[in-house]
């Protein structure tokens, strides 16, 4: 029977489909994401259910009846990739990797072959370079391993049988965007190619308990499906992240299934491909501008991690009616809040002031505890005053410009100390929290509200 052909829209951010084009998608609010898409509704043509789990397949089990002694994890090799997997890649688990084209995707799937390579078979399906171009890469990357594989194949059927028949122990699948499933009409790419290439990889993966890292592309004019589409699929969703231009890249988890979400992981790109960055403060703080006003150092956890950031503020005279607000690296809204608190519970007036934060180094930092950096920062601009070098703060600001207390302030005012630092502006309530060596250099100062601290940054 020929199949009836429909015609329908999908939005390629986060896979809501429609019969009728819209320019803003009504499911994710992102615009200019909808794509046409061709869909056969006949029995080849259709995507193909999954197959009818037998009744008797599975059976109910008391939870403390069930085993955990098959979890197995490899390590790749990178310390800093373990950390944010989770201590390591999960047999027949599926994992995303998702990043900006030329962030370095297929840099780290290749680096991490030479560790993995010594005790596991490899399978490397490229869709998007020649075997000879991987070749020369991990020539130039010291990759040598006799367990790697490299197979050229777009067509994901081919690959599947490909891992049926090889049974490698691991295998990379770069990129899930050039994956193409014959039986369906639209182009790879398209929503429904890489939702359905994926789901053929996972039933692979999951039948032969083989873990599979799949690449994905982000890209931001919608031409090809995002890795959003997928995150529901599969077991954990890692983001590389980071400024082109900067060498450094940061590795993110958005969602595992086996680990904490909070960790990230810090490379920085170099000739000899990526590599780790064990001491990231150093880094950001690498560079720092000294005696001007305008900059204050604050520290954030990244999961387990404390790492000092360099936050800067601007405040000039407003060129129109309008004053400008803007953030990079923070929240615009939580930028606003922090401006009046300033204005209404500290005196400090910026109504005809443009505002400008600026996270140094690209970071993204989302936690309460960066507000008094942010604060201090501003207020150091506007009164054209220099924080001094040594000097750090952080704490979460509360509407009535009271400084409330954050979690782990013993780990961040040991980085601090760490970093050279003497002079450590915490909220009061904290201070009892704090257990640091006789012999530590840092002085921690407690504050109350956003008065006391600046009073405190400033009293030197
Ligand atoms: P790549 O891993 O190909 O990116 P993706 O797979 O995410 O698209 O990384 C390509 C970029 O990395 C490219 O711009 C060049 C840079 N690079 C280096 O700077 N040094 C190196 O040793 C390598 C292999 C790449
Ligand atoms: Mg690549």
């Amino acid at each position: 029977m020929a199949g009836k052909v429909k015609s329908l829209y999908v939005c390629s951010e986060c896979g809501f489909e429609t019969a009728k084009w819209y320019g803003k998608c009504p499911s994710c609010g992102e615009w200019n994401t909808f794509t046409e898409e061709i869909r056969e509704t006949s029995k080849a043509g259709m995507v193909k259910p999954e197959r009818r789990i037998s009744s008797r397949s599975s059976k109910p089990l008391p939870i403390n009846e069930i085993t955990t002694d098959d979890e197995q994890r490899y390590f790749t090799g990178s310390k800093e990739l373990d950390r944010v997997l989770g201590g390591g890649i999960v047999k027949g688990s599926l994992v995303l990797l998702g990043g900006d084209p030329g962030i370095g995707k297929s840099t780290i799937l290749l680096q991490i072959c030479n560790h993995l390579g010594r005790m596991l078979k490899i399978l490397y399906i490229s869709g998007e370079e020649s075997k000879r171009q991987i070749k020369l890469r991990a020539m130039r990357l010291n990759i040598n391993s006799e367990n790697l594989y490299i197979l050229t194949e777009t067509d994901v059927e081919a690959a599947a049988e490909y891992i049926r028949s090889e049974k490698p122990e691991i295998v990379m699948i770069d990129s899930i965007q050039t994956m193409n499933f014959t039986e369906l009409n639209s182009s790879p790419g398209s929503v429904t190619q890489v939702r359905e290439c994926t789901n053929i990889l996972m039933r692979t993966a999951k039948t032969l308990d083989i873990p599979v890292i799949i690449v994905g592309h982000v890209n931001k004019d919608g031409a090809i499906a995002g890795p959003k589409v997928l995150e529901h699929i599969v077991d954990a969703v890692l983001y590389f992240e980071g400024d082109r231009q900067m060498s450094y890249r940061i590795l993110r988890a958005v969602k595992n299934r086996y680990g904490s979400t909070n960790e990230i992981g810090v490379f920085s790109m170099g000739d000899k491909g990526l590599s780790e960055v064990e001491n990231p403060s150093q880094m950001l703080l690498s560079g720092r501008p000294k005696n001007v006003s305008g900059t204050c150092v604050a520290c954030v956890m990244e999961g387990t991690r404390p790492i000092l950031a360099e936050i800067q503020g601007l405040a000039t005279t407003t060129g129109f009616g309008n004053p400008r607000r803007m953030s990079t690296g923070f929240d615009y809204n939580r930028m606003s809040l922090i401006l009046a608190v300033l204005e209404k519970r500290a005196g400090f007036y910026f109504s005809n002031l443009d505002a400008y934060i600026n996270v140094v180094g690209g970071l993204k930092l989302d936690e309460p505890a960066v507000d008094l950096a942010v604060a201090m920062a501003l207020v150091s601009s506007l009164k054209d005053i220099a924080i001094p070098d040594d000097t750090l703060a952080f704490g979460e600001i509360g509407l009535t410009g009271e400084i409330r207390s954050v979690s782990h302030t013993e780990e961040r005012v040991k980085e601090a100390a760490r970093l050279g630092f003497r002079r450590c502006i915490l909220p009061r309530h904290n201070l009892d929290s704090i257990n640091l060596p006789k012999d530590s250099y840092i002085k921690v100062i407690g504050v109350r509200s956003i008065r006391d601290a600046y009073d405190a940054v400033c009293s030197v």
